[in-house]
């Protein structure tokens, strides 16, 4: 299926070699921390599968004005925008939903490789547990935004250079616990927020549905990383904790960069320079940039690497605000707008002619049971 990828995957290969790294085995069966294993249990127990859980059967039209407002477009408003004709605009508005959602899913094949990284690097045996649940989850990640661009989208675009750079860093460093700051607590930390920009700004009841309940599982790795990091860095010396805060804020500048969707406007056959410099200014862009950091800045902080550097480059970057959210209750009205809409979407299939047997919303309603009673 080459004619969906404007730039042919042929061309964008990417192995990373030499990654000096230590694979650990940990012999005592019996010393799982209880928070640890309670997240275990619960990553097990919320598995879903998107064949059933989503309702592939719903058509999308790709150039739909309903995929996403115009003012949502981060272009919105630049001379180049206001040249383009209604059919221009919703090409421009396809090609960046789907360069937006192929970040999604180039960012959850790198979580996936990190997540199965943990398995093997990470001393603790129920650390290990829970990153091979993760690796389960990323799987399915990888698998439903796969199929949100084949078949609906049908366009994908390669990954971002700095999305790729930070994933590079993230996976070359040996020590186990980088891999959890630059996965856990900042790639998915940003990837949380732009799912939800997704969710809440899209007219598409797929593309709401799918970010919804991607993000359920994303809180709980979040919560993965918050745990195994605060612990881990209680001990570290002055010289080991500098080192991760430099990597901090190396990244926290990285992902902040990343949205500026340059590969569209130059595929599009725009003036990219004078977009990427629109797009950086402009002031929904900016609010928009700055949300993304409503869950890293607060864990961060949390995890106690809020030293004088980290805290100047979030000074700078205009989200210390963000500091003392609460990342459970975020949690939570994630996990809880997840279940609303399976209890729309499973109101909607029951309302409309359930081909054969009805088996997809029996499906859906047990679903539902089950994640009743826990
Ligand atoms: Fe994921
Ligand atoms: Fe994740």
């Amino acid at each position: 299926m080459e004619f969906r990828y404007p730039v042919p995957v042929t061309e964008t290969g990417w192995n990373i070699t030499d990654v000096g790294t230590t694979v650990a085995f940990d012999w005592q069966y019996d010393t799982g921390r209880q928070r640890m294993l309670n997240l275990y249990q619960k990553g097990k127990d919320k598995q879903w599968d998107s064949i059933h859980r989503i309702d592939w059967d719903h058509e999308v039209d790709p150039t739909d004005q309903n995929l996403l407002p115009d003012e949502v477009m981060p272009i919105f408003g630049s001379a180049t925008w206001e040249r383009l004709s209604r059919a221009e605009k919703d090409r421009a508005r396809h090609h960046y939903l789907a360069w937006t959602n192929s970040q999604f899913l180039h960012g959850e094949q790198g979580a996936l490789v990190c997540s199965a990284k943990i398995v093997a690097t990470v001393p603790q045996l129920d650390s290990k547990f829970y990153a091979a649940t993760q690796t389960m989850d990323e799987a399915r990640h990888v698998e439903t935004y796969a199929r949100y661009l084949n078949d609906k989208l049908q366009l994908t675009y390669p990954i971002d250079g700095s999305l790729k750079a930070l994933l590079d860093q993230t996976i070359s460093d040996g020590r186990w616990d980088f891999t959890y700051l630059g996965m856990q607590v900042m790639i998915e930390g940003v990837a949380l927020a732009a799912f939800s920009m997704i969710r809440d700004f899209t007219g598409d009841p797929l593309g709401k549905a799918i970010n919804a309940y991607v993000m359920q599982d994303e809180a709980r790795h979040i919560a993965f990383g918050r745990l195994a990091l605060k612990d881990a860095y209680a001990e570290l010396s002055e010289g080991e904790r500098a080192e991760r805060e430099e990597f901090v804020v190396e990244a926290s500048y990285l992902l902040r960069d990343r949205f500026l969707a340059r590969e569209v406007w130059e595929t599009l056959g725009y003036d990219a320079d004078e977009l990427t410099a629109y797009v950086d200014q402009h002031q929904m862009m900016g609010e928009f940039r700055k949300a993304l950091f409503s869950r890293v800045v607060p864990t961060v902080k949390d995890i106690g690497l809020w030293g004088p550097k980290v805290q100047a480059a979030y000074q700078d970057m205009g989200v210390m605000h963000f500091q003392d959210a609460d990342i459970d209750e975020l949690s939570d009205s994630d996990d809880r707008i997840a279940e609303e809409m399976e209890a729309l979407l499973a109101a909607r299939i029951e309302g409309r002619t359930v081909p054969q047997d009805g088996s997809r919303a029996a499906e859906i309603a047990a679903t539902m049971a089950a994640g009743d009673e826990s």
